[in-house]
C-alpha cells in the first residue's frame, strides 16, 4: 500500500504549483497528475458539475490503486470535498481546508483571498477561518480572468498586467495583512504581483499544503520506500498547451491525453444560450 501512487489533480497546470512542493518534500513517491483541461475553467462551473467531474477523477484514481489523492484545486475542495470525502478508501487532501487550519493559527487581523468565482461564492475560505480564528476579517475577490491568463501563457501581455494590477489595487484598499493566492494557478503570477506589492504580503498555499500532507502521510505510516520519484501526467485535452504552460513550476515533458471526464458547459455559456 505505501508504495502505491499518489493522485493529484487540477483543471490544468495550476496543481503543478502544489506538485513542485510535493516532490521537494517527498522525492521518492510515485505521482499520477491529472489536468482536466477540457473542463477548464472550473471557476465558472456549478456545484453539481464539479461533483460530477470530481467523482470521475476519483474513480480514475481508484482504478490506479492510489493511496491518497491531493485536491490541488481550491474550487473542487471548496465545492465537492464535503460531499465526496467519505465515498472512497484512499486519503483525500483538500487544499482550502488543510491550508486554512495552519494559516488561521497566526491570527492575522485582515486577510485577503483571491480565488475563482465559484470558490469566492462558496465563501469556503471565510467559513474555514471562522472555525479557527473567528476574529480574522476576510476580504474575498474573484479574479476570474487569471486562470486563462496562466493557461494561455499571457502573463506578459499589457491587458493581463492591467487586470492583475486593478484587482490588486482593489484588494489593497482594505489595509490587508496577508493575501492568500486561493487558486493554484495564481502563484504563476507572483512575478507580476510582486511588481506592485511586496512578496511577503502573499501566501502561496502550496507551501503549507505540501508540509501538511507530508506530516499526515508520515503520521499514518503511508510514506513510500521507493528509491526515487516518478510522475505520470494525464490531461483531458490539449497536451501540448499544457506542457508549454507548465514550465514555471515543473517542466512537463510528456502528457498523455485521456478521456475520464466529459466536457461540461460553463455556467456563463449556459446563461447566454
Ligand atoms: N486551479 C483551480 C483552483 O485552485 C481551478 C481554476 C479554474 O479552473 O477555474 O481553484
Amino acid at each position: 500500500m505505501n508504495n502505491n501512487p499518489i493522485g493529484i489533480f487540477d483543471s490544468g497546470v495550476g496543481g503543478l504549483s502544489v506538485f513542485s512542493q510535493m516532490i521537494q518534500l517527498l522525492p521518492n513517491e510515485h505521482y499520477i497528475y491529472f489536468g482536466d483541461t477540457i473542463n477548464l475553467p472550473y471557476g465558472s462551473k456549478t456545484q453539481d458539475q464539479l461533483i460530477n467531474i470530481t467523482s470521475n477523477i476519483f474513480n480514475f484514481f481508484e482504478s490506479k490503486n492510489v493511496k491518497a489523492v491531493i485536491m490541488a484545486c481550491n474550487t473542487t475542495s471548496a465545492l465537492t470535498y464535503d460531499i465526496l470525502k467519505n465515498k472512497y478508501n484512499f486519503k483525500i487532501y483538500p487544499i482550502v481546508q488543510r491550508v486554512v487550519k495552519q494559516i488561521a493559527n497566526k491570527h492575522y487581523n485582515r486577510v485577503g483571498v483571491f480565488a475563482t468565482e465559484a470558490t469566492i461564492n462558496s465563501h469556503a475560505y471565510k467559513k474555514e477561518f471562522l472555525k479557527y480564528s473567528p476574529n480574522t476579517e476576510i476580504f474575498e475577490i474573484a479574479s476570474s480572468k487569471w486562470v486563462n491568463i496562466v493557461e494561455n501563457g499571457l502573463q506578459d501581455q499589457p491587458d493581463s498586467i492591467n487586470n492583475i494590477k486593478l484587482q490588486l489595487d482593489l484588494m489593497l484598499k482594505n489595509n490587508i495583512d496577508k493575501i492568500i493566492l486561493g487558486c493554484t494557478h495564481y502563484p504563476y503570477l507572483i512575478n507580476i504581483l510582486n511588481k506592485f506589492a511586496p512578496e511577503e504580503l502573499f501566501i502561496n498555499p502550496a507551501i503549507y499544503f505540501a508540509q501538511d500532507i507530508y506530516k499526515d502521510l508520515k503520521e499514518n505510516n503511508l510514506l513510500s520506500s521507493n528509491q526515487d520519484y516518478n510522475a505520470k501526467f494525464y490531461v483531458s485535452s490539449k497536451p501540448s498547451q499544457f506542457m508549454s504552460s507548465s514550465k514555471l513550476f515543473y517542466d512537463v515533458k510528456n502528457a498523455e491525453e485521456i478521456t475520464i471526464t466529459k466536457a461540461l458547459v460553463n455556467l456563463s455559456e449556459k446563461i447566454s444560450q
